[in-house]
């Protein structure tokens, strides 16, 4: 049998991240887990339950009020995102979330809760995780590490289409402001930066269509898997 691998995949808001990790989890029938649903989800029950940033770190342990587990739809080969036993995988993805998702995940105490939760669904191996500190903290030891990039006018293109296509109304310039400002806080937060790990591979998708970039990077997890199995 082949050796389970852990992939992880780090890299800027909106560069691909989730497809590439998702096509990458079906031809490896592997769990795909996306990291950034999880901080959106926390986001979404502070806005819901109107609790101040501030507030978390005074005290942490109102995020044991948090629930966060993911639903598989072999369908779509996606794992809906519940916050407490609620379907929030719309919710999670509206532009209120996606403004205020980095502060919120600048806070520590909410990466500490997180992390913990990331490392117990890894703990099998056979995982795609993608996020920002994937590579860095979560899993540090992951077999196979990529770090995604494309120029951030490209990026808001790409999510200007994705959102335009669900009928979400909203102008480019408003999506390339928010692309920037994540790609901002997320480099520069004192918690757990954006930052590439010495051994990621580096991925730039700005010309590469996503038949390419999930061939490459199969390529790249097939290579590992061989090079563990006892020759
Ligand atoms: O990947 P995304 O855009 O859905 O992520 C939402 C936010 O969550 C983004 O601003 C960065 C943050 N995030 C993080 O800090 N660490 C992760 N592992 C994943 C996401």
């Amino acid at each position: 049998m082949d050796s389970k691998i852990i992939i992880a995949i780090d890299g800027h808001s909106s560069c691909g991240k989730g497809t590439l990790a998702k096509n990458l989890a079906k031809e490896l029938d592997y769990l795909f887990i996306d990291s950034g649903a999880m901080y959106r989800a926390v986001t979404l029950y502070l806005i819901n339950e109107n609790i101040p940033l501030s507030e978390v770190s005074e005290d942490p342990a109102l995020l044991g009020n948090i629930k966060i587990h993911f639903e598989f739809d072999p369908e779509r080969y996606f794992f809906e995102t519940f916050l407490n036993g609620e379907n929030v995988e719309e919710q999670i993805r509206g532009m209120e979330v996606s403004r205020k998702v980095s502060p919120v995940s600048a806070i520590k105490e909410v990466r500490y809760f997180l992390v913990a939760q990331q490392q117990e669904i890894g703990k099998n191996r056979g995982v795609v995780m993608d996020g920002r500190d994937i590579g860095t903290v979560v899993f540090p030891d992951a077999e196979l590490k990529i770090f995604m990039t494309a120029s951030s006018g490209i990026r808001a293109k790409r999510r200007y289409e994705e959102l335009k296509k669900k009928g979400v109304h909203v102008n480019y310039q408003e999506v390339l402001h928010n692309i920037r400002e994540r790609d901002h806080i997320d480099s520069t937060r004192k918690e757990s930066p954006l930052l590439k790990a010495k051994d990621a591979i580096t991925l730039d998708n700005s010309s590469m269509t996503k038949m390419e970039q999930s061939r490459l990077a199969l390529q790249w997890a097939r290579g590992v898997i061989e090079s563990l199995e006892p020759h």
